[in-house]
């Protein structure tokens, strides 16, 4: 832990994002630190953990100050949001702005121009910490759409350094992104960035093509010349695809413990013993199709396609977001068809769907992907969706079927997976039905691929090529500076 009358130490690796991997909960008695919510972290904390470095983020609380402190071997530096910068930036311009436009306007994105600002100035703020924080020549890693304004601010404080951006949602095409009063800004914001990754080759395609389009500037395979204020050379900076992934061994170690393996038989019992068990595990956001996949599960047992007592649907939905009016609708939504279904098709020793709205330890999450047969994973649209990934890394058995969307990320790599268009009721309704029918010996095939893709396919093998990458650029562009007359 550091404080005020001590030097701030300086560090030669950076993480940056909008979240730390923690978040406060002040409504525990005394305040505790808990895992935050979503993929970015499940992805990038066993990376920051084998490396020496600070994560440079959000505490997840507003109007408090933290000071920077170790936790399960990383160092933390807090950075501070308003109550006003939490509803402006966060729920605002973060996740009311940019989420709904970059995935697939699903809902409409709101427009505010306060907003926009109080992006700039969070920005502003992230970058001015960081930038006290690196070291010379340190590399700085900014993760996500909450921060696409750090790469330039940061090279503008500090030309030094080595910088990175992945966004970890996907990129929309021109014709959407077109929409966003400040596209040009957002823009040149990622461009101070020596390399840009996105999750899939389209994304980096959609964002060259903005590039070209929004700035009029060439690109030359991945690369962009960019130019300054002045219109001099600046950088050349690199856009293109680094899939995510997560921490597939250690995943697959922990579904083979005892304790995983009982807990998962017990969680089986407990549900009453179906003959299949179907599961679904999201944040509770409208991206999720989380509506879709209830609707198509329903009408199977409405139409007797499937018998009553056969089969259970278990929907796990992390809390998100809960204050923005789209995510109360879709709680909302959601918790009004599992009634429905249930009001109509529960018996007393048989229940048709169980909802449950929390967040789990991770070992239970295990626990779950263990016991069930089905993985329903119906994105309207996911940068990646790393659910899909760890249901197959815990199926050390080499069993259970994955129905997963052609909107992910995860359908490039898990091509093995039951795809399914999840607009498309009737056919996501057949595809679930094939998954509940499928013959294990075809379960065990597909299963066996995907699990072999995930070997190769780690979050380590991500950061590496990443972070190599990264430092190869920065070298050719530090080796091609010419120095300033002494
Ligand atoms: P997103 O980043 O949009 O939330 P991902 O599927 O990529 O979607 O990542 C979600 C992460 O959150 C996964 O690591 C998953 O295990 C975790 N998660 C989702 N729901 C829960 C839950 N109810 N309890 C605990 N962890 C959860
Ligand atoms: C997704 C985003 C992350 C975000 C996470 C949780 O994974 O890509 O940037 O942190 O969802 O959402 P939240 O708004 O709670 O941080």
């Amino acid at each position: 832990t550091t404080s005020t009358d001590h030097p701030t130490p300086s560090f030669d690796f950076v993480v940056m994002a909008n979240r730390l991997p923690v978040d406060r909960d002040d409504s525990q008695d005394p305040p505790a630190w808990k895992t935050s919510p979503g993929g970015l972290v499940t992805g990038v904390a066993p990376v920051m953990q084998e490396r020496t470095g600070a994560w440079v983020g959000w505490a997840g609380a507003v109007d408090a100050e933290f000071e920077p402190f170790d936790l399960d071997g990383m160092h933390l530096v807090p950075v501070p949001l308003s109550g006003k910068e939490f509803e402006r930036y966060y729920e605002g311009f973060s996740n009311a702005t940019l989420w709904p436009l970059y995935h697939d306007v699903i809902v409409h994105p709101e427009y505010h121009r306060t907003w926009w600002d109080a992006y700039v100035r969070v920005n502003e703020r992230f970058a001015r910490r960081a930038a006290e924080i690196a070291a010379p020549d340190a590399t700085v890693w900014v993760h996500d759409y909450q921060l696409q304004l750090v790469p330039q601010m940061l090279r503008d404080l500090r030309p030094d350094l080595a910088i990175g951006f992945f966004n970890h949602i996907p990129f929309p095409a021109w014709e959407i992104f077109a929409q966003l009063p400040w596209r040009a800004q957002i823009t040149r914001g990622m461009l101070g960035a020596d390399l840009i990754g996105f999750q899939r080759p389209a994304d980096a395609a959609n964002f060259r093509r903005a590039v070209r389009i929004g700035l009029g500037r060439p690109t030359k395979d991945t690369a962009i010349a960019v130019q300054d204020e002045s219109g001099a050379h600046s950088h050349t900076s690199h856009a293109r695809s680094f899939p995510i992934s997560i921490d597939a061994t250690s995943l697959d170690e922990l579904a083979r413990s005892e304790r995983i393996i009982a807990r998962a038989a017990e969680i089986r019992r407990e549900l009453g013993d179906p003959e299949v068990l179907l599961l679904g595990v999201d944040r509770l956001d409208y991206t999720k199709g989380i509506r879709h996949r209830i609707k198509a599960f329903g009408e199977l047992l409405d139409d007797g396609a499937i018998k009553p007592g056969e089969a259970t649907l278990v929907q796990i939905a992390t809390p998100s977001r809960e204050r923005i009016d789209q995510y109360r609708k879709i709680r909302h939504d959601v918790e009004q068809s599992v009634g429905r279904i249930n009001g109509e098709h529960s018996t007393l020793d048989h229940q048709a769907v169980h909802y449950f709205h929390h967040s789990y330890p991770r070992d239970e999450m295990a626990a779950y992907y263990l016991a069930a047969d089905v993985m329903l994973v119906t994105a309207l649209r996911d940068g990646m969706n790393l659910v899909a990934k760890e249901y197959v890394a815990c199926r050390t058995d080499d069993d259970g079927a994955l129905v997963l969307s052609e909107f992910t990320g995860a359908a490039e790599q898990l091509t093995q997976a039951v795809m399914v268009n999840p607009y498309d009721i009737t056919g996501l309704k057949a595809k679930i039905l094939s998954a509940v029918r499928m013959p294990p010996a075809e379960r065990s095939r597909r299963m066996k691929a995907m699990r072999r893709k995930l070997r190769t396919d780690d979050v380590r093998t991500w950061s590496r090529n990443f972070l190599g990458t990264l430092d190869d650029l920065a070298d050719t562009r530090r080796s091609a500076t010419v120095p300033a007359l002494q």
